[in-house]
């Protein structure tokens, strides 16, 4: 799997309080290990069902316990605006563009290389963002107009070798940058999943120059055990 999220879920989506982290208390339930289920499977299965967020992610209606990075960085940077239009790289199964929606904005274009159920309002593409005929359609969902908001949650399959999986989500990171400078309004903001302590010098500078504020976030939902964090660009100064 791509990611720790959840797996895909077809629920109505209920506002959310993102401010009050899940409470754990009580509620740790014990995984027997099935014969055959690799240890690794059996401790993801235990991770899943004991995690307060992907509880709450279920309570409240999104499809993913992303949803609840979003929400939360959301508060910490106030990045969704009201009738924002914005582009969600990496979206399935659609945490991320449910909280678009739920947080004001008018339209998402979101792509992943796996099917998203259909969102209201959402134009969903599958598609490699990493091939060019995927960015253009994309570029083309956009309809000449441009973005105020475009966000990557992107991660490839994990490998387990470090140098490897940091130079995966490292591409996709820059792949979203340079998109996210095509399009963005004056203003506008990038959101990219990374790797602590990893962002490479040469797409930092870029974004530091293309951006007035650019900083590294882990919020509360980012498991602590992972080495994901997000780059956080904001004010875009628009293309010369
Ligand atoms: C962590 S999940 C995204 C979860 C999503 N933000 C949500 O809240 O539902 C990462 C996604 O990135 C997608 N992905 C990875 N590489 C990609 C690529 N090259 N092009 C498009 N999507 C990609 C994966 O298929 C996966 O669905």
């Amino acid at each position: 799997m791509a990611s720790d999220d959840e797996r895909p879920r077809r629920r109505r989506v209920k506002p959310a309080d993102a401010s009050a982290a899940p409470s754990k208390a009580g509620l740790t339930e014990r995984v027997k290990t099935a014969r055959g289920r690799k240890t690794a499977s059996t401790e993801w299965l235990k991770r899943q069902i004991n995690d307060p967020y992907v509880r709450r992610a279920k309570a409240q209606g999104y499809r993913a316990r992303s949803a609840f990075k979003l929400l939360e960085l959301d508060d910490q940077y106030g990045l969704i605006k009201k009738g924002a239009r914005v582009v969600d790289l990496g979206a399935a199964p659609g945490g991320w563009t449910q909280v678009a929606f739920e947080r004001g904005a008018s339209s998402v274009v979101g792509v992943d290389l796996l099917e998203t159920a259909p969102i209201a309002g959402a134009t969903l593409l599958v598609g490699d963002f990493t091939d060019e005929e995927t960015v253009e359609a994309v570029r083309a969902a956009l309809e000449g107009g441009e973005a105020d908001l475009v966000l990557s949650d992107m991660a490839a399959n994990t490998t387990g070798h470090r140098p490897t999986d940091h130079l995966r989500i490292m591409s996709l990171a820059e792949a979203g940058a340079h998109f996210a400078m095509e399009v963005l309004t004056p203003g506008g903001a990038y959101i990219a999943k990374v790797l602590k302590g990893g962002t490479e010098n040469t797409l930092l500078n870029e974004l530091k120059r293309a951006f007035k504020e650019v900083r590294h976030a882990k919020p509360p939902a980012s498991r602590a055990d992972s080495a994901e964090a997000y780059l956080v660009a904001q004010g875009f100064r628009g293309r010369a």
